[in-house]
């Protein structure tokens, strides 16, 4: 894959209407349209790897695979300081297989319940990459992270995931009470996309 035009339509291989929502809205800025796997028909590839590179590339490759088109995978999670880095890969089980969010963050408010406030330190990560085929022998790939603390109890209606309990530094608010515009300015995610554009951009 190596014209400019067929790196234009990109199959996303997520069904989390979060995450989809942020990926498109920050991909678009750049012209680049992607479509999520399950217009496709495409189901999950299984997150059986230990590490989020290569959890991302596991799923990129099975919907480039399934689809015949350039994939882009991202794997994210939330690592806590005062649970030695967990839930991490885990994030979304934390609480069981199918857990909610709400199910996830009431199990880590519980964990966290005798943290004080200096220890409830957190990060959220993500990695983000591109495979161009689904043999691809040199994905994109692109990381962020994003500093914050666990909040004592939910805040906020927007985002997903974690983001009612995550309060970025320097902020009071947590990040389900952010715009999504400065969200994603801020984000994990919104750090990790805008670098794998340009790179997408600088490899055509
Ligand atoms: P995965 O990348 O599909 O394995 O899932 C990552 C999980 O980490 C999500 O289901 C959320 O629970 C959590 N997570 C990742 N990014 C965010 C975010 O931006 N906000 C809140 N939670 C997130």
């Amino acid at each position: 894959m190596s014209t400019h035009s067929s790196l234009r339509s990109i199959i996303l291989a997520s069904n989390n209407p979060g995450k989809v929502r942020e990926i498109q809205g920050l991909l678009a800025a750049y012209g680049i349209e992607v479509c999520p796997q399950a217009a496709f028909d495409i189901g999950e590839a299984e997150e059986t790897a230990p590490t989020f590179v290569e959890n991302a590339i596991l799923k990129a490759r099975h919907a480039s695979r399934q689809s015949g088109m350039a994939a882009i995978a991202d794997d994210s999670g939330i690592e806590v300081d005062a649970l030695n880095g967990a839930p991490g890969i885990r994030s979304a089980r934390f609480a069981g297989p199918k857990a909610s969010d709400r199910e996830n963050i009431e199990r880590l408010l519980e964990a966290l319940a005798r943290v004080a406030e200096p220890a409830r330190t957190a990060r959220f990560r993500c990695v983000i990459v591109l495979l161009r085929h689904a043999e691809d022998p040199s994905p994109v790939i692109a990381e962020g992270t994003w500093e914050g603390r666990i909040a004592r109890e939910s805040r906020g209606g927007r985002g997903f995931g974690y983001d009612p309990v995550f309060v970025p530094a320097g902020r009071e608010c947590t990040a389900a009470e952010l715009e999504p515009g400065e969200k994603n300015r801020l984000s994990h995610r919104g750090q990790a996309l805008r670098l794998l554009a340009e790179r997408i951009r600088s490899a055509l």
